[in-house]
Parts: structure tokens; sequence; C-alpha cells
């Protein structure tokens, strides 16, 4: 029986093995921090960066920091990972859901005008699952409108249009480097600006919190060693039939493991800005991570492509000549609970993910506006198994398995 996981590490043994030593020497050079900021702007392609506790604290920096006034509306997808509106709110602004396009799961570039207000001041422009967004198509209406726009990076690193990177497109964007992304630096995340007083101000914030500590990034590591070998093929099988195991009796072990706990955004970190181990691990990622990209792209199309033609799938729309880096693979089927309990049986592990309709969110019920596609895609989104690792076989596989299981 082929088995196959929903998704692989990033990081290779030998990255994580040079880390452990790294860490273990505590060098406090500092070092790598700024060759790691070098060589994240040469990749980048643009002027400015900052190392911030982690994406949404990213874009919670950027908003306070920016000319605009309290309770200014921000526009955003509603189909989005829930930190990403908490952030806003965090930062005294108003989020403003808009929904996504009926093929797709981005934002419904038809609807962001009739959403814009005296009070608008923001756009952000979320790449996910490493779909590169429409950019010339938005940057036209936020020129239009005055409107600042922020790119949401936190799932797009690497990917781009021609040589452009997702990042370098609008005035500010946000990173994170967490574990499970196709670019990791064991947690944290980065701002990269085009405003250079924005850049000094962010600076100021962070210089007061202190790097990630010794004890986090230890964690970090012992949970890179678990992700890699838990999904390696020796051992992966045997957590498989752990999955399925506890699928019988209704339980999500990976939505129970990855999912947090949904909730608005509390006090500031005392800590969590990039240190030296982190940075270097960066850096060994910086080398690696095109081509890693790059098969992502391809095994991702080829999956689209054998699906293509199969009743009863809605493969999201994206941007043909875009760099897609297909950080997932989603695609909207109805009753994905009996799809995914299909696939599994197969030996085919698939994930619902984190993305939600947040506009329909307790949490953000002040802020409510009625976005169907974002709904259908919250009740419908199912995740393939996709990596720069997967075999073609395994892809045919997962293929064959999905029409076999909606027939
Ligand atoms: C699209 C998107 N935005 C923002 C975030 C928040 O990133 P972080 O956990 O680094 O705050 C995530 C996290 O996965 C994300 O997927």
């Amino acid at each position: 029986m082929q088995i196959i996981p929903t998704f692989k590490s990033t990081l290779r043994f030998q990255e994580i093995n040079r880390a452990s030593l790294r860490l273990l020497a505590q060098k406090k050079s500092g070092r790598y921090k700024e060759d790691f900021k070098s060589l994240l702007m040469e990749y980048l392609g643009t002027g400015n960066i900052v190392f911030v506790p982690s994406a949404r604290w990213g874009l919670y920096f950027i908003l306070k920091n920016l000319d605009i006034p309290i309770g200014a509306e921000v526009i955003v997808s509603a189909f989005n990972y829930y930190a990403v509106p908490a952030a806003i709110i965090r930062a005294g602004m108003k989020p403003v859901f808009v929904d996504i396009s009926e093929n797709g799961i981005g934002i419904d570039i038809s609807k962001i005008e009739q959403a814009v207000t005296d009070q608008t001041k923001v756009l952000i422009v979320t790449h996910l699952c490493g779909f590169v967004a429409d950019m010339e198509k938005i940057s036209a209406i936020a020129r239009k409108h005055g409107l600042i726009i922020i790119e949401d990076c936190a799932q797009a690193f690497g990917a781009a249009v021609g040589t452009r990177k997702a990042g370098s497109f609008g005035d500010h964007a946000f990173f994170t480097f967490g574990l499970t992304k196709n670019f990791t630096a064991f947690g944290s995340g980065a701002v990269v600006t085009k405003n250079r007083n924005l850049l000094e101000m962010m600076e100021h914030d962070l210089s007061k919190l202190q790097q990630t500590s010794y004890r986090r990034t230890l964690l970090q590591l012992f949970w890179a060693y678990a992700i890699l070998f838990a999904t390696s093929r020796i051992l992966f099988p045997l957590i498989y039939w752990v999955i399925r195991w506890l699928s019988d009796f209704g339980i999500d072990i990976l939505d129970r493991l990855f999912r947090e706990n949904e909730a608005l955004m509390g006090k500031l970190p005392d800590s969590g800005c990039l240190n030296d181990v982190q940075a270097s691990v960066g850096i060994t990622q910086l080398s690696s991570v095109d081509e890693r990209n790059i098969l992502r792209g391809q095994k991702g199309l080829k999956l689209y492509n054998a699906l293509k033609n199969t009743e009863n799938i809605t493969l999201p729309n994206i941007i043909a000549q875009a760099k897609n880096i297909f950080i997932s693979c989603p695609v909207l089927v109805k009753d994905r609970e009996k799809i995914r309990a299909c696939l599994l049986k197969q030996g085919i592990v698939t994930s619902f993910g984190f993305m939600r309709n947040c506009s329909n969110f307790k949490l953000f019920s002040r802020y409510r506006s009625a976005c169907v596609n974002a709904e259908r895609a919250s009740r419908e989104i199912i995740y393939l198994p996709l990596y720069d690792s997967i075999t073609d076989e395994e892809i045919d596989f997962v293929a064959e398995h999905i029409r076999k299981c909606l027939s």
C-alpha cells in the first residue's frame, strides 16, 4: 500500500544537525543575522528589511507605524488566516472583509472598489498557497484610491512574476519563517518596506524586544526533528495507522496538533526576533529555496493538470504566467469529509487547513459581511499532498484515487 503524507519538512537532516551544533556552541556573534539580512534583501529584490517575532506582529507593527488615523479601514480577503484580521484590530484599525472570487481562493478584485470608503487607507493582498495575486490590477485600484498596499507573503516566500518576487510589488510586505512553511528559520518573520521612515520607526519599536530565547529555539529544534522523522518514508507508515485509527473516532490529529487557539491578539511579545542560530538556518534555506519552489510549482501543476477534466472538483484559478509555488495544493469538493475519508483509506493523507471565512467568525462579528464564496471555500477546501520530494508516481496515484473517490 502506498502511503502519502499531506506535507513534509522543508528542512533536511543535515540542516537541523548544523543548527543543533550552533545552538550548543551558543555563538552570539550577530554575524549570521547581518549576513542573512543582506542575502534576503538581494533575494527579494527590495530595499529595507526588519526582523519581527512573526508575520502577524509584522503586520501589526506596519499598521501601527503608518501615518493613518486609528479606526482606519483596512481591506482584506475574507478567506484568510484569522491572525491577519486579529492583527488589524490589535493595531486599532477596522478590517473590511471582501469576498474571494467564485473560481479562486484570492480576493475578488472586482469587489474591491465597492468596499472603498473615505476611511479606507490600506489594502492587504494575500498570496494564498503561494499563488501570486494579480498585482497589476490590484495596484491600479490602489493607485486610483490612494491606498497603501501591504502584501501578505506568509505563504509565498519566493513566489514571483518573472524576476519580481512576491513582497516587492506593494508598499510593504510581511513574511513568516514558521517551521511548516516552504522557507523556515525556526520561527520569527520579517517585514519588507520601501519606506525608510517606517523602517526606522519599526526598528525603534522592535529594539525593545529580546531575540528568540535559547529555550524556544531548542523547542523549535525538537519540533523540526519530530516533523522530519514523522513524515519520513520509514516512520510515516506507522503514523498513518495512528491517523487512520484516530479518524475512526472522529479525531483529526493533524488539526489538533497544528491548530492555534483562535483569539484576538493580547499583549506584545517581549521576545521573538530572529537570533543568530535562526539566521544561520535562514541562510542555508535561502541557498535551496528556489530549487524546492521550482519542484513544488511543477508538481502542483502536474497534479492540477491530472485533475483538470475531473467532475465535481474545482481547481482554484491561478495566474498561469506567475511562478506559483504551491505551498499547498488546494481543491474544492462537495462533501469533503467523505472524500477525505475515502482518500485516507487509500493511504493518502489530506488536510482541511486553517483558512476560513473570517467575516463569519464570532471573533470578528462586528465586522461581518456577506462573503458567499469564502463561505463555500471554508466548507469545501481540501489540501492534497504536495511537497518538493513527492514523486510523479505518487501524484498519479493521488489523482487516480481522487477520481475514484469522487465518482
Ligand atoms: C496567509 C497567512 N497570513 C499570516 C499568517 C500568520 O503568520 P504567523 O504565524 O507567523 O504570525 C499565516 C500563518 O500561517 C498565514 O498563513
